[in-house]
């Protein structure tokens, strides 16, 4: 038996978000975010599902901190929720809301956690989608006063910062689709997010960095390796266009300065409503990349398909988890080599990967989830292989802590290492989380 090493002082962590773990969804001055009025209005989250109550992080949050202090991780990455601090995205702050984060990150530090936090996991304040949410140009402005606001009131405690959490899936599904919030189906409204998104990371960057120039920070992407259907030219274009939108629309704006070409018919400048001095407003040299995967993408050539002339779905080799999401371990080393290659040999921080399996807990109240088990020995095995490679990853973070609030699929779909019981709110570790804790303690694990 050989075993799988990592470099020293690896981040062993676990990643979660406010809407789907907090609940105290209206507690002391919150604000309405676009998440609380999209679960409740009927027919949006399946079996009417909200994050009302999810797990009661705001009220458990030191039971929690002292469940992480158990499971030996020495990372958490969670996210602030804009409303509970700024209850209408601009104007007064909400000092109950900032201290509630403020105890939290005390707690972590005093059980030599790393806090990891996240600006923005999509729980936009409603007040700010009334005003016309991320196609609105404003809100790049407002999202950087925020970022000095809690950069201001944190900042002498966390100095590891994400600004999204990606950008794509939420201007897709929020803006194109419609399938989150805030339930819009509209291609100009969508590019104009993402446009409004990446000049909010520029200047929220330069905010950070103004309060402490040591800040290290970047955003967690979600990225996804791509292959073409076939061998013809069509869909090697076609995969090239889509790994410019999925891979790179988000992160070569604040790298490079500039968009990726994914547009056969050409950039879209008016559609978008680019400005003047739009493209140097958006440039950040992130301090690392924040990777979260969680597909590999097959792509073809299509008239219709999802953007312009591409179609692309995951893969459907592997076995599945109980969402029927691919489980593909070299994904992610594959993710991690092209950052790698592509960037200079970025510091890369793994901020979310993870699966949905349903094991329960039996009459002993043990769950066996041998399978999230299997997922994360491939995985973690994959970012070794890179690491092996040259690529410079410094952290993981397990997604997810505990079973929470997944989003349009409500509490259907358990992600956590951690079983919660959403009647009574009990949290029991499952098999994963005791493995999870034991690859921490040895910073690697016997093959
Ligand atoms: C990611 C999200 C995260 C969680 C996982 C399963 O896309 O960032 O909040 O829902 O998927």
């Amino acid at each position: 038996m050989s075993k799988i090493e990592f470099p020293a002082g690896f981040h062993w962590g676990a990643a979660t978000a406010s809407y789907q773990i907090e609940g105290g969804w209206k507690a002391d001055g919150k604000g309405e975010s676009v998440w609380d009025r999209f679960s409740h209005t009927d027919g949006k989250v399946q079996h009417g599902h909200t994050g009302d109550v999810a797990c009661d992080h705001y009220n458990r949050f030191r039971e929690d901190v002292a469940l992480m202090k158990e499971l030996n991780l020495t990372s958490y990455r969670f996210s602030l929720g804009w409303p509970r601090i700024q209850p209408l995205g601009k104007g007064a702050v909400n000092q109950k809301g900032l201290d509630f984060y403020s105890s939290l990150v005390d707690e972590l530090l005093a059980a030599d956690i790393r806090p990891f936090v996240t600006l923005y996991h999509w729980d936009l304040p409603q007040a700010l989608e009334d005003d016309g949410g991320w196609p609105e140009r404003d809100l790049a402005g407002r999202f950087s006063d925020y970022a000095e606001i809690v950069g201001h009131a944190l900042g002498d405690r966390v100095k590891h910062w994400m600004i999204f959490n990606e950008p794509k899936v939420f201007t897709v599904m929020g803006y194109l689709i419609g399938n989150h919030a805030p339930g819009r189906q509209d291609r100009g409204d969508f590019l104009r997010a993402t446009h409004t998104v990446n000049r909010a990371t520029g200047r929220a960057f330069a905010a950070l960095k103004s309060i402490d120039e040591s800040f290290e920070v970047s955003s967690a992407f979600n990225m996804s390796p791509c292959d073409p259907q076939t061998d013809s030219a069509e869909d090697a274009a076609a995969t090239k266009r889509w790994d410019g939108f999925v891979n790179r629309w988000f992160i070569e704006p604040a790298l490079l300065g500039r968009y990726p070409d994914i547009f056969p018919s050409g950039f879209p400048a008016e559609d978008m409503g680019i400005e003047d001095g739009d493209f140097e407003e958006m440039k950040a040299p992130l301090d690392f990349v924040g990777i979260n995967l969680y597909n590999r993408s097959i792509v073809k050539a299509a008239h219709d398909g999802n953007l312009d002339a591409m179609d692309a779905g995951p893969g459907r080799d592997g076995p599945h988890t109980d969402f029927g999401w691919e489980v593909w371990p070299d994904a992610l080393h594959d993710q991690i080599m092209s950052v790698t290659r592509d960037y200079d040999a970025p510091i890369i921080e793994i901020t979310e990967n993870g699966c949905a399996y349903g094991e329960a807990p039996d009459a002993e109240g043990v769950v066996s989830d041998s399978r999230r088990i299997d997922f994360y020995r491939g995985y973690l095995k994959a970012v070794a292989r890179a690491i092996k490679a040259g690529a410079n990853v410094r952290g993981y973070h397990a997604w997810s802590l505990m079973d929470n609030f997944e989003w349009a699929e409500g509490y259907g779909q358990r992600f956590g290492l951690v079983w919660c019981d959403f009647e009574t709110l009990e949290r029991t570790p499952k098999a994963s989380a005791r493995w999870y804790a034991e690859v921490a303690a040895n910073n690697g694990f016997e093959e």
